[in-house]
């Protein structure tokens, strides 16, 4: 098999990628190792940020998105039984984020490209990718039991933090930058109405607790949880009651409890590797990093990396000019150096760590606090929450 990218995992990077090379006319490959119906319902984020919605609709892909997806103008942080709301158009000139699931953008761009597309393989697992710092980099893979291989000119690694792309940079050329976090994030879905219209992210001594959706009918909620906890070691109504406890409020404001249809535990880690390519193997997506998931930035980043790549190829056959391919690291590496910043600040804004001392507690509040009270420190967040610009 020859193409002019090989795209190694269908999830949210590899999909809109193969999207946008087609809607340039770029022909491409994807090959994902998992099912369809697996990737369709792998439950993860939720949150897109203005740009993503603008990338989408660009790209043919925000029919449904538009229909069904909700537009959400701010969140609310709730600390010491308070609750102040952060309005995100107020503060940032009119930007806002949208409410529509990973599960349903996959849903889309799988829907697209299997209709107007190049080939998409599902359960072809990539085993290597091979030449990379030549000019014909190849994938070898398995597909249906048989190992082939797919010649390219261009390989973009988009499988994932377990994935093989990364494996094909060599050890010497490349630094990592990673931190880990002592708890993880209990996640439910929940077939209940959201008990609020925005969410909520809440500040507890017990711990953090977010409150989101899926739809008018459907809730998404998490807890902070020890590193390593089983989801199998809570109970439903523990979860609930905990839940209750830790967005409790000085007001009647209540949190309503339905049948829990979906329960996972998912680690927190920091994570940058650099740089993202390595002679014509492109890393993007959480092949390249990851963020913990306190302000919903994972998928955004994915977006901004595919987009930056799609610009470059349709630049460089435009112009025949490499530069934009050359600069794919560095452009997207300062937009993920912001976003890894803002996660990073979110999650030790709102997790008490288990190891901290009273102190590092009080400047948890004294940090709420100046938000709730300052319009600069406000619009900081508002403008890391609803997005960095794509260069
Ligand atoms: P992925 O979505 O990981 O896709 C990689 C794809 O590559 C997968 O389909 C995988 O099957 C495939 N693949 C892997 N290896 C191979 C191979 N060898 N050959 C072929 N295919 C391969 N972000 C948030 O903003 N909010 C959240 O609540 C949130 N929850 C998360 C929960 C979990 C458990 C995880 C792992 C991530 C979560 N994230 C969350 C982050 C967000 O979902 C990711 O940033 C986003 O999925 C990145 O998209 P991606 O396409 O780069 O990678
Ligand atoms: C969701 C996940 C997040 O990490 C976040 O900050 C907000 C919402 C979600 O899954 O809905």
């Amino acid at each position: 098999m020859r193409t002019t990218v090989g795209i190694v995992g269908a999830g949210p990077a590899g999909l809109l990628l193969a999207r946008l090379l087609h809607v340039a006319g770029i022909d491409c490959v994807v090959l994902e190792s998992r099912d369809r119906a697996y990737v369709e319902h792998r439950q993860r984020a939720g949150i897109l940020e203005q740009g993503t919605v603008d990338v989408l609709r660009a790209a043919g892909a925000g029919e449904r998105m538009d229909r069904v997806g909700l537009r959400h103008d701010g969140i609310e942080l709730r600390f010491g039984g308070r609750r102040h709301r952060v309005d995100f158009p107020a503060l940032t000139g009119g930007r806002s984020v949208t409410v529509y699931a990973q599960t349903e953008v996959c849903k889309d761009l799988i829907a697209l490209q299997l209709a107007q597309g190049g080939p998409l393989l599902f359960e072809a697992e990539a085993l290597a990718v091979e030449d990379a710092d030549t000019d014909r980099p190849r994938v070898r893979f398995r597909h249906e039991g048989v190992e082939d291989v797919l010649e390219c000119d261009y390989v973009v690694g988009c499988d994932g933090f377990w994935g093989v792309a990364r494996k094909a940079v060599p050890a010497g050329t490349a630094r990592v930058f990673e931190r880990t976090y002592p708890f993880g994030w209990l996640g439910i879905l929940a077939d209940v109405p959201p008990s609020h219209d925005e969410l909520v992210y809440a500040r507890h001594e017990r711990g953090f607790a977010l409150l989101s959706m899926r739809s008018p009918s459907v809730s998404r909620l998490y807890l902070q949880v020890p590193q390593d906890t089983d989801p199998r070691a809570w109970a439903d109504e523990e979860i609930w009651d905990e839940l209750t406890r830790r967005f409790a409020t000085d007001d009647d404001w209540r949190l309503e409890r339905g049948p829990i249809t979906q329960k996972s535990v998912t680690p927190m880690r920091s994570y940058v590797h650099e740089p993202m390519r390595h002679g014509r193997l492109f890393l993007a997506g959480d092949a390249a990093h990851i963020v913990p998931p306190t302000g919903a930035k994972g998928l955004n980043l994915a977006v901004g990396d595919v987009v930056t790549f799609a610009r470059a190829l349709t630049h460089q056959r435009r112009t025949g000019s490499p530069a934009l391919l050359d600069a794919y690291s560095q452009t997207c590496l300062r937009r993920v150096w912001q976003a890894e910043r803002f996660s990073y600040d979110m999650t030790t804004l709102l997790h008490p760590d288990p190891g901290a001392t009273p102190f590092e507690g009080r400047l948890q509040l004294a940090r709420l606090e100046r938000i709730a009270s300052s319009r600069a420190a406000e619009t900081d967040l508002a403008e890391g929450y609803t997005g960095f610009a794509f260069d």
